[in-house]
């Protein structure tokens, strides 16, 4: 089963996400393939997608948004599973339109890998970074290479 795990980062941290999650997935059987969302053309040749990016202004980051619209068209990649990540800062719970955007680019992707027909393996995965640059201690530690590992289904 051949995975594909494509990242946007500013600041590195989805970057390191994405490196741990690709060791889960490896772990758990998976022949996988690591980009970041300037590589051109992605033929759907994969049995599974997991994207991840940081959220700006409730949004996923335009990068990412470009990468789904050009290389994730219509339904040439329906019925794939994937698995959708995200960073972004920790609501302060003050009830404010801030609370509501908390890693809210982790929904976003989610929602248009959904729209497209690809089969989720689990809801967002949300990683909270610390101020705007981070670092996220989870991203650091194995947690991504466990959840890579535990949602993955190789056939
Ligand atoms: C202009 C701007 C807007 C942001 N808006 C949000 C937001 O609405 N919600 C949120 O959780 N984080 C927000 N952040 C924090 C980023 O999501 C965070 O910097 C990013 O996820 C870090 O990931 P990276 O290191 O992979 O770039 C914002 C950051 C910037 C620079």
């Amino acid at each position: 089963m051949k995975g594909l795990v494509v990242y946007h980062t500013k600041f590195g941290n989805c970057r390191k996400i994405a490196e741990s999650l690709a060791r889960g997935l490896e772990e758990a059987g998976l022949e996988v393939t690591l980009i970041d969302t300037s590589t051109h053309k992605v033929a759907p040749e994969y049995d599974f997608l997991s994207a991840g990016a940081g959220t700006r202004m409730g949004r996923v980051t335009g990068s990412m948004k470009r990468f789904i619209e050009r290389d994730i068209k219509g339904d040439a990649w329906a019925g794939r599973e994937f698995l959708a990540f995200g960073t972004g800062t920790r609501a302060e719970g003050k009830g404010s339109k801030y609370d509501d955007w908390s890693v809210r680019g982790a929904e976003r992707i989610y929602e248009a890998l959904d729209e497209r027909g690809l089969k989720p393996v689990a809801g967002a995965a949300k990683f909270y970074v610390q101020e705007l640059k981070g670092p996220s201690k989870r991203a650091r530690r194995s947690a991504p290479i466990r959840w890579g590992s535990r949602r993955a289904r190789p056939s």
